[in-house]
């Protein structure tokens, strides 16, 4: 087994290979988005990824994939998607097709809308064995309402009106997370692409418990492994590019959130 609360400089799926089958609780990474960045010119072996990645997940663990399409000859490459269909032939679930949302976008003007979001495929491996969801206010909370259906049948087989309700305060979150990007809060840590160091953070609080072994197979500058590090989970990241390692190791080593977008 590979020393834990650590970035581990490779290959990820060789690294991968060396991990027993059925170890990780949750996976929260995002791998290089076809061909637009090659980060120091490397490559990955997305079927090896993602058979491995099946291979270590525990019964109930979670990936959460996050991925969007190049353009290319005026169309978009549909990869995300077939990345996410390729997850379900493996036998894992598509639990959630979730929607990373950018308030800041980069305007392109190119001749379409403005590209505003990422996928945020979570699969699953059965039924999510954690699942502590963000919450959000309820709009016309303590209002009485009529529940649904309107009318059922009592005992006596008469047409009634069910009870009333009252409005609870709040309510599970919708699926479409909004957060700000860029790396020009967080100082002198020069990776590309970065995402949001709060996406992790409500991904791991989402799907994992303190404890839980949280393993980010594309670490970048290590925003996963800080999070899970901050939230009282146990940590493995893999990274094949060392300029980035010795990013994330930098990172995780700052004590509290310092200069973190949070
Ligand atoms: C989209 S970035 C991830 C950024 C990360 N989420 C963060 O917040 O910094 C993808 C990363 O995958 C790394 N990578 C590419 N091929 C790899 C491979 N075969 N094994 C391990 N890492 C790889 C790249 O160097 C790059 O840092």
């Amino acid at each position: 087994m590979l020393e834990l609360d650590k970035i581990h400089c490779g290959d990820n799926c060789d690294l991968l290979g060396q991990l027993p089958r059925e170890c990780i609780d949750l996976v929260v990474t995002s791998p290089p988005y076809d061909d637009l960045r090659t980060y120091g010119g490397h490559s990955w072996d997305f079927f090896g990824v993602a058979w491995q990645l099946k291979r270590v997940l525990k019964p109930g663990g979670v990936i959460v994939w996050v991925v969007a399409d190049a353009t290319k000859d005026g169309s978009e490459t549909g990869s995300s998607m077939e990345q996410a269909l390729h997850f379900k032939r493996l036998g894992l679930n598509l639990h959630d097709t979730m929607i990373y949302r950018k308030a800041n976008y980069t305007p392109l003007t190119h001749n379409r809308y403005e590209q505003e979001w990422e996928y945020c495929f979570v699969f699953s491996a059965g039924k999510p064995r954690v699942f502590a969801p963000k919450k959000t206010p309820c709009t016309y909370a303590g209002q009485k309402t009529w529940g649904e259906p309107n009318m059922y049948k009592d005992n006596s087989g008469n047409l009634t009106r069910v009870k009333q309700t009252v409005i609870n305060d709040d309510k599970i979150a919708g699926n479409v997370f909004t957060y700000e990007v860029g790396s020009r809060k967080t100082g002198d840590i020069a990776h590309p692409a970065m995402f949001p160091f709060a996406l992790a953070r409500d991904h791991i609080a989402t799907w994992s418990n303190p404890g839980d072994l949280v393993l980010d197979p594309f670490s970048g500058s290590g925003t996963t492994a800080k999070a899970a590090k901050e939230l009282g989970r146990r940590f493995l990241g893999f990274e094949i590019n060392p300029e980035y390692c010795a990013i994330a190791e930098r990172r995780i080593a700052q004590q509290v959130l310092e200069l973190e977008a949070v």
